[in-house]
């Protein structure tokens, strides 16, 4: 089937096999390997892009349901320099073997501009579909904070 979609800021116009699932376009054959693969079933968030602006795991969508959508990818916020998020994750020390990181740095992004102060419960409860087997989360939580603190003090995210 063919699809178009923006990805990234650029339009995209593939054929692609109807049963194809996104993580394998985005991974395979777009080359954006940024995007992780866990477990393959819903349940640990590396895959985590955004959709039309809603965190969307890639792993459980089919490449048809990109048709006409938004999508954005870690690739897509690092561009020519990192995120606030993506710098307050290497200040903080939240970043250890980095397979989750691409899926905490989408899901966070996506909470803070939901609310752009959260208390530590409030990231506790929107990174729980993310799962990290180094960190403990401590230092995730403390750099979704610290870049929170950022943001507001510079009045929003460049
Ligand atoms: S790889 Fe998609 S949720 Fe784990
Ligand atoms: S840093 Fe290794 S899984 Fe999170």
């Amino acid at each position: 089937m063919k699809i178009s979609f923006c990805l990234n800021g650029e339009n995209v116009s593939l054929d692609v096999p109807a049963d194809r699932r996104v993580i394998d376009l985005l991974r395979c054959d777009l080359g954006l390997t940024g995007t992780k693969e866990g477990c393959g079933s819903g349940e640990c968030g590396a895959c985590t892009i955004m959709v039309d602006g809603h965190t969307r795991l890639a792993c459980l969508m089919l490449a048809g349901q990109l048709e006409d959508c938004r999508v954005e990818t870690i690739e897509g916020v690092a561009g020519g320099r990192l995120d606030p998020v993506q710098e307050a994750f290497v200040e903080k020390g939240a970043v250890q073997c980095g397979f989750c990181t691409p899926g905490m740095v989408m899901s966070a992004r996506a909470l803070l501009d939901a609310d752009p102060d959260p208390s530590r419960e409030k990231i506790r409860a929107g990174l729980a579909g993310n799962l990290c087997r180094c960190t403990g989360y401590q230092k995730i939580v403390d750099a979704v904070r610290a870049a929170a603190a950022g943001m507001n003090r510079k009045g929003g995210r460049h």
